[in-house]
């Protein structure tokens, strides 16, 4: 069996949907100690792996699964917001809508000038400004979000989910214009909740001409997710951006960095009560679980393939200065994720008061994350999360997590890594040594400024 490259290590102890009412689910890595949850048929659970990993190099991912662990703990338990969170810091829906409908004439006036050549729809209505209703109450405008990779997986269920709150305006940031509305429509996403912008984040360009597009759409910026992402666990060569840079950490990291930084302008001019910069994280980049332990594990070493420029012309592709690996270049690039998350916390945080925060949303089995995995592995992944380990989480389930994690009003404490429990409760969960370094996250924004032009 060749050890070389490894499945994505999705945690397979996962939790019940908020809408599933099964009690408990069994489960096992980033395991919570107080909740060692046996798998309930370890035979029939150890008999699947050896036959997917006789198939592929996810093998170790898989059997895995099986080993009991307690190497990642909760720090304290937190509220567990419900995604559809009918009201708002006090304020009601109805009152939000019809705020909004208020100002949107005048701000598709000025779009109209604005976007003109610009490859970006807008939405018929959009969200206004803070205004009084006949009876002198205040209301809340809707909030607009921008989600990255919203046209599927995570971000299209969060899409949908946030969408179906009524009181947010989605920007769909996609790299395939079309292919977002088409996924708009058949989440059956309402015309009114979303619109989408093009975004390609293997582009530095495209990246700062987003930040263009979305300034000059006039729209106020409330909360950014940074939740794209590439994955190439079977490549053989690296592929790059068209900055040069190896794809996955080009895309994962580089690209939503810049973009970060380019949008904490309009997050911080936000007269919303809570603004937010969520950038998705995954238990892989995490060696203090067991998920994070399946070689190849993320290491970023001294950076000194980054200081090199990821290019693999004179430096190596890969952030530590290895060998190219597809599933290490993708586990690497979720400990920048989580590395600049708790860094833009630091730095921003109290002087903006802006809150910055990071989440594994689960194990989602089904999501194209895995397209470029071998066919027989897509196949057999999902049944065996959802029927061996327990470990599956559906996409809409997911999507609500994320969604809590934008516009849940328990979930404001900034700097934090959230995950769920058995009983679809946040907590706070604790990063690996690696991850929370805080020399290493200074060190990597100084290089990354570099890489992206900042500095
Ligand atoms: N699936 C899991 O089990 C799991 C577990 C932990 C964390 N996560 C995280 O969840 C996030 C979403 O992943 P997913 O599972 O939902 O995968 P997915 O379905 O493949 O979604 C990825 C999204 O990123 C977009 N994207 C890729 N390259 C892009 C680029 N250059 N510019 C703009 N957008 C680009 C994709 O666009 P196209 O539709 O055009 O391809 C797609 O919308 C990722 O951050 C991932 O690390 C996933």
């Amino acid at each position: 069996m060749s050890h070389k490259k490894y499945g994505h290590g999705c945690n397979p102890k996962e939790e019940p949907s908020l809408a599933d009412s099964a009690p408990s689910w069994p489960g096992f890595y980033h395991l919570i100690p107080s909740n060692p949850a046996p798998l309930q048929n370890p035979a029939a659970a150890a008999a699947a792996a050896a036959t997917i990993g006789s198939m592929n190099s996810s093998t170790m991912a898989l059997q895995a699964s099986f080993l009991p662990s307690a190497l990642s703990a909760h720090k304290e338990g937190k509220a567990n917001g419900g995604a559809k969170d009918s009201a708002f810091l006090g304020v009601s829906l109805s009152e939000s809508i019809k705020s909004d409908f208020s100002s949107s004439v005048l701000r598709s006036h000025k779009r109209n000038h604005l976007s003109a050549g610009i490859r970006a729809q807008t939405a018929t209505t959009t969200p206004g400004v803070k205004s009084s209703s006949p009876e002198g109450k205040k209301t809340l405008r809707k909030g607009n979000v921008i989600v990255t990779g919203a046209s599927s997986g995570l971000g299209l269920a969060t899409a949908k989910a946030l969408a179906e709150m009524g009181r947010w305006n989605v920007i769909m940031a996609c790299r395939d214009f079309l292919k977002a509305e088409k996924a708009a429509k058949s989440a059956g996403m309402a015309k009114e909740n979303y619109q989408v912008m093009h975004l390609d984040l293997a582009s530095l360009d495209s990246v700062r001409q987003f930040a263009r597009n979305f300034r000059q759409s006039g729209l106020p910026l409330d909360v950014l997710v940074c939740n794209a992402a590439v994955y190439f666990p079977t490549a053989k060569e690296p592929t790059y951006t068209a900055d040069g840079f190896e794809m996955s950490v080009g895309v994962n990291h580089l690209g939503h960095f810049l973009l970060a930084r380019e949008l904490l302008e309009d997050l911080k001019a936000s007269d919303y009560p809570s603004r937010r910069l969520i950038i998705v994280g995954s238990i892989t980049g995490n060696t203090n679980t067991l998920a994070g332990n399946i070689p190849p594990k993320a290491n970023l070493g001294d950076l000194r393939g980054l200081a090199g420029g990821l290019n693999g012309l004179g430096s190596s592709t890969m952030i530590d200065g290895g060998e190219f690996d597809g599933a290490k270049a993708y586990k690497d690039s979720k400990v920048c994720n989580m590395l600049t998350m708790q860094e833009f916390h630091r730095r921003y945080h109290e002087e903006t008061g802006v809150t910055f925060a990071s989440l594994y949303p689960g194990c989602i089995a089904t999501t194209g994350l895995f397209r470029e995995h071998v066919a027989l592995f897509r196949l057999l992944f999902p049944p065996f999360q959802k029927y061996i380990t327990k470990g599956f989480v559906s996409e809409e389930e997911a999507g609500k997590r994320l969604a809590q994690v934008v516009s849940n009003p328990s979930l404001t404490k900034s700097g934090v890594y959230w995950s769920w429990n058995n009983n679809s409760a946040s907590f706070e969960n604790q990063l690996s040594e690696e991850a929370s370094d805080p020399e290493k996250a200074q060190r990597l924004w100084q290089l990354s400024e570099k890489l992206v032009g900042l500095a």
